[in-house]
């Protein structure tokens, strides 16, 4: 099955461009198993998705091999320094050329089905007998290659050759990041939690980005932030949420000495969280990764000065896992239960506040989702434009 033309436009029917006014996606973009077939190719598979920070991929011969729903794909520096990504499969029967999601430093590629070998620059390097086969010439059958761009010491990748680079889309955001976060470059991978949650992509995203619903499920996180200047702001493809923090008498975790004193979040289309907690130097890359209609993977990477987190940095991560995250995670499994109802069929209003609630506004989700249903429109665009 495949979802049909008219049930995608029929996503934005009460969609209006003023949150005022507009009601949410319906049930149906939440539970719909073909829709996230559809969403693989025109938004996972032709948007700049994160890979790693930096210091993964700093040498030469330094990889790491990931899936991209379903596409597996390598990203390497190669030996000239020169930092490239390719579809993780061999041009003479098509295995993958590293095994699994991995990571490390190689020389050069080597399929493990026949060996054919590549040169990290993609080139095919060696492939055995090769002299018994008609008009083969080994530059035909170099690795297929992928865009790959380094933002803000993190790697990203985009499936769509013709995609504009990240840094164009995303207007200000690399000078934002820069501002607040200048060491990010120095820091280094210290943590990671994961989370296999029972709630549609779209969900998890939703929740992400209000913070209306804070003063009511986060009791502890609204002593450590000061609501009433909580910012959230919509541009392009990112939106951020930005606010005083650190208040010592907290009731979330211990700040004491906390050189960060705010609670910095940004969004970046179409699934990467990017965010600064309150207390010491600190880094977290939050991937929402779509399994199926009805789960998502949760990724939080946690980066330090420090590649081991200490005490105080372990009780930050503890509040995260322990708190923060079951907290979030019970909402968006309740919520994914409502949309399989007749009750949501329709989508629900957005609440936009301003003045002493400011904080409080869902003006993120309605940006989320506008973004998304034009990705959706242009997609089909597209699509109807080459068929003509
Ligand atoms: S599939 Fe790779 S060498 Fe045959
Ligand atoms: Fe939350």
């Amino acid at each position: 099955m495949t979802i049909s033309i008219s049930e995608l436009k029929a996503l934005a029917k009460n969609f209006h461009s003023d949150p005022k006014r507009s009601f949410s996606l319906p049930a149906k973009a939440y539970t719909d198993p073909d829709l996230l077939e559809f969403e693989r190719k025109a938004i996972f598979h032709n948007n700049w998705q994160y890979v790693c920070h930096i210091e993964t991929l700093r040498n030469p011969g330094d990889y790491i091999s990931f899936d991209i729903q379903g596409q597996p794909i390598v990203a390497v520096r190669d030996k000239q320094g020169e930092l490239r990504a390719f579809y993780n499969v061999c041009r003479h029967r098509g295995h993958e050329l590293v095994q699994g999601n991995s990571k490390g430093n190689i020389k050069l590629f080597v399929c493990p089905y026949h060996a054919w070998g590549y040169n990290l620059d993609g080139t095919l390097r060696g492939a055995r007998h090769s002299k018994t086969m008609e008009n083969f010439q080994f530059e035909d059958y170099g690795m297929v290659p992928v865009q790959i761009e380094e933002f803000c010491s993190m790697v990203f990748v985009n499936l769509n050759p013709d995609a504009a680079s990240l840094a164009s889309q995303s207007g200000e955001l690399a000078n934002e990041l820069k501002h607040y976060i200048p060491d990010l470059d120095t820091l280094t991978h210290a943590y990671r939690l994961t989370y296999h949650v029972k709630g549609n992509w779209k969900i998890v995203t939703d929740n992400f980005l209000e913070c209306y619903h804070c003063p009511v499920s986060h009791k502890d996180l609204v002593t450590l932030i000061e609501m009433e200047n909580y910012q959230v702001t919509t541009h392009g493809i990112y939106s951020s949420q930005i606010g005083p923090a650190g208040k010592s008498d907290n009731k979330a975790y211990n700040v004491d000495g906390a050189s960060v004193q705010e609670h910095l979040l940004w969004w970046l289309w179409p699934n990467t969280g990017l965010s600064r907690y309150p207390g010491g130097p600190n880094w977290i890359i939050w991937n929402f990764i779509p399994v199926d209609a009805d789960n998502t993977i949760e990724t939080f990477d946690f980066f330090f000065p420090n590649s081991t987190p200490n005490e105080q940095q372990m009780e930050a991560i503890e509040y995260v896992d322990k708190v923060l995250q079951k907290e979030d995670i019970d909402i968006i499994e309740s919520v994914h239960r409502g949309m399989k109802t007749p009750a949501c069929e329709q989508g629900g209003r957005f609440v936009v506040t301003d003045g002493k609630h400011k904080g409080e506004t869902e003006q993120g989700v309605h940006h989320f989702q506008s973004v998304y249903l034009n990705a959706i429109n242009q997609y089909i665009q597209n699509q109807e434009q080459s068929t003509e």
